[in-house]
């Protein structure tokens, strides 16, 4: 039996699952025989998954940002499955911008949903699952939480904040049967990812070709969920060397210029259609 399979009939719920990391996630605990809960906003696309799917599955539409609407989805999936094993808190936003640029509204809309959606869906399970005294909550924050990078200081920030509600929740919830465990990605090939780079000069010095795939992440959540770790990094090590590179900040900021200026010197020139 290999250790998926240990998540067969476990009650799963997966945040932000109608795209990208969640829509695999889900599609993965499914076909490990769990029963899988799909929260996010477009109920079409939440639809349109559970039916790929041939497992218990219930749709629960869900705004992360409303904390009445993450305890009514809760309720429903008590309600469908009688109990919770599993919490995924996956969804995300991101708003690139230069931080002299960034907008108070796109920081607003990034800390709705990626601090304040991921505390609510964390509050939420933690405390069903210290009622049951088991469960594990996997919070998908990022390599952008542990080294900030433009052009997503924003977005690194929303993400410093989680990793800290984080660890500061695993201390909480020493002594009991409940887990929190952080799953860190660096770039994966996902809408997120994929809009950005389609209307910004984003990620110019990253190739598109080495964006992970989100089955990287996928089996990182798995393994975190299996084995309780408190932390894991997608690639893995990668997040070692960000806390090691934390502890001589000026010279790896002299390494990221280098590796950037680095890269746009090797980039393919971009392709402009409008020169012939
Ligand atoms: N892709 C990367 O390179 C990368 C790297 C590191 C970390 N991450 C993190 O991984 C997670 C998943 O990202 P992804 O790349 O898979 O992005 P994605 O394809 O854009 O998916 C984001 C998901 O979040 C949901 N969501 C957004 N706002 C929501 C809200 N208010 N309420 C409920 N659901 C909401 C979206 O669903 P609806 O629009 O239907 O609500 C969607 O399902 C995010 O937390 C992201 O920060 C991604």
């Amino acid at each position: 039996m290999s250790w998926f399979e240990t998540f067969r009939d476990r009650v799963v719920v997966v945040t932000g699952a109608s795209s990208g990391i969640g829509r695999e996630t889900a599609l993965a605990f499914g076909a490990a025989g769990a029963r899988v809960a799909l929260m996010a906003r477009r109920r079409h696309e939440l639809e349109a998954l559970a039916a790929e799917m041939r497992t218990d599955v219930a749709v629960v539409p869900t705004d992360v940002t409303d904390r009445r609407a993450v305890r009514a989805a809760f309720d429903t999936v008590a309600g469908h499955f009688g109990r919770l094993d599993v919490v995924v808190n996956n969804a995300g936003i991101l708003r690139p911008s230069p931080v002299l640029d960034i907008e108070p509204a796109d920081l607003d809309a990034m800390l709705r949903v990626n601090l304040f959606g991921a505390l609510f869906v964390m509050q939420e399970a933690v405390r069903r699952m210290l009622a049951q005294d088991d469960g594990v909550v996997v919070n998908v924050a990022s390599l952008g939480g542990r080294r900030g990078v433009s052009p997503i200081g924003a977005y690194c920030a929303t993400k410093f904040a989680l990793v800290g509600l984080t660890e500061a929740l695993r201390e909480e919830l020493r002594g009991s049967n409940v887990h929190v465990a952080l799953v860190e990605p660096g770039v994966v090939e996902t809408p997120m990812v994929h809009d950005v780079t389609q209307d910004q000069e984003f990620l110019e010095f990253w190739p598109q070709s080495l964006n992970m795939p989100p089955s990287w992440v996928v089996w990182a959540i798995f393994a975190a969920a299996r084995f309780r770790l408190a932390e894991l990094s997608v690639p893995p090590g990668a997040g070692t060397v960000e806390k090691l590179a934390s502890l001589a900040p000026a010279a790896s900021d002299a390494l990221v210029h280098w590796v950037k200026a680095a890269s746009r010197w090797f980039a393919p020139a971009r392709h402009d259609p409008t020169s012939q």
